[in-house]
């Protein structure tokens, strides 16, 4: 296991978390994991969404036994199905009548075959973008609720830096029912270079994280709201993702193993999200990572603004658009 450098000393300077109703995606690893586990042991009422499995089931009884004090629940949402989230955010509502303090849209998959959903939309950006807008959407009164009585929300997407490949462009055929039919799964070499059409679809899912922020964050502004709009990456960590992939088919298991030695920890990669969900400094409008570049791959995350590249009327009229149209 990969030595966290940062975290413990980061984890020192977070506040109680108590009173506060945590959301979160994708629990069962990684840095949502860390996310979870982390608020918990700060006092937050936590609530995991998380597709059902094995890995949902161990991962959640080692939460609460890791939390024993904390009150934690586990909701079943698969992101790869609006139905799901749909019933994931009824849920939620019927377990928090106090309303949520913060949502973390963390879950996400990575260079994934060219596949649909059973909603007809590419499987990344789905789980990645679409379903996290549609569970943001659903549970924006809880979301509005917390933030009158706290004077403040949050809603943290994550992002990543494959945002900044190739294109830098959000592109509108990616956000519409064009799965299974968007390029194909790339050779060999490509999916070993970050390039192709699988890599394409993440760097996309990843550029829409960032633009829903963006748009999330001007719409608060305009209509006085008091939740705020966060993003974070995480540098390169060693998750569960990459084997994810591999499993997918877009690299081996071996390569993906040996790459994770170059990583830092799951701990350290998660201080982004953890920064955007709990410092009292951190602001809407704001990108928490380590370093805005395309080489910030580990330390300590700091915030930076967001990029004009995405943080433009034309792309957040697109990303909000499009994404409306998918999930109505
Ligand atoms: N690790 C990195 O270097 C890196 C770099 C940049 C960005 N990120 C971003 O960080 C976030 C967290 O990833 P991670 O690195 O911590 O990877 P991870 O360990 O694989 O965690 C991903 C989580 O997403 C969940 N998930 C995947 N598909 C889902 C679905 N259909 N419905 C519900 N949950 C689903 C997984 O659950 P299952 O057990 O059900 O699969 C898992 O809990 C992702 O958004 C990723 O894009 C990671």
């Amino acid at each position: 296991m990969t030595t966290s450098k940062h975290f413990p000393a980061f984890r020192d300077r977070l506040p109680s978390m108590e009173g506060k109703t945590v959301v979160i995606t994708g629990t069962t690893s990684g840095t949502g994991n860390v996310a979870a586990d982390t608020v918990a042991g700060l006092g937050a009422k936590v609530l995991v969404l998380n597709r059902e499995s094995g890995r949902s089931a161990s991962s959640f009884a080692l939460l609460t036994a890791a939390n024993p004090d904390a009150e934690m629940h586990k909701v079943e949402c698969d992101l790869q199905s609006f139905d799901s989230v749909r019933s994931a955010a009824e849920t939620v509502r019927s377990l928090c009548p106090e309303g949520v303090h913060v949502l973390c849209n963390n879950a996400g998959v990575m260079a994934l075959g060219d596949q649909a959903t059973v909603d007809g939309f590419d499987v990344q950006m789905q789980t990645n973008h679409l379903s996290h807008f549609l569970l943001t959407q659903e549970l924006m009164p809880l979301l509005e609720l917390a933030a009158e009585s706290a004077g403040e929300a949050r809603v943290v997407n994550h992002s990543s830096v494959a945002r900044l490949r190739p294109s830098k462009v959000l592109m509108a055929q990616y956000l519409e029912r064009n799965g299974g039919n968007l390029g194909g799964d790339g050779t060999r070499v490509q999916n070993m270079m970050f390039g192709g059409p699988r890599w394409m679809r993440y760097n996309q899912s990843k550029l829409a994280n960032a633009a829903f922020t963006a748009a999330l964050h001007h719409r608060f502004r305009e209509s006085g709201s008091k939740v705020m709009a966060l993003v974070a990456h995480p540098g390169y960590a060693a998750t569960h993702l990459q084997q994810t992939s591999a499993d997918h088919g877009s690299t081996s298991s071996v390569l993906a193993n040996f790459g994770n030695r170059f990583a830092q920890s799951a701990e350290d990669g998660a201080m982004g999200i953890l920064s955007c969900m709990c410092l009292p400094e951190a602001e809407s409008g704001q990108f928490w990572g380590p370093g805005s570049g395309a080489s910030a791959m580990r330390g300590p995350a700091e915030p930076f603004a967001l990029e004009s590249f995405y943080d433009n009327e034309a792309t957040r009229e697109l990303l909000w658009a499009k994404s409306e149209e998918a999930v109505a």
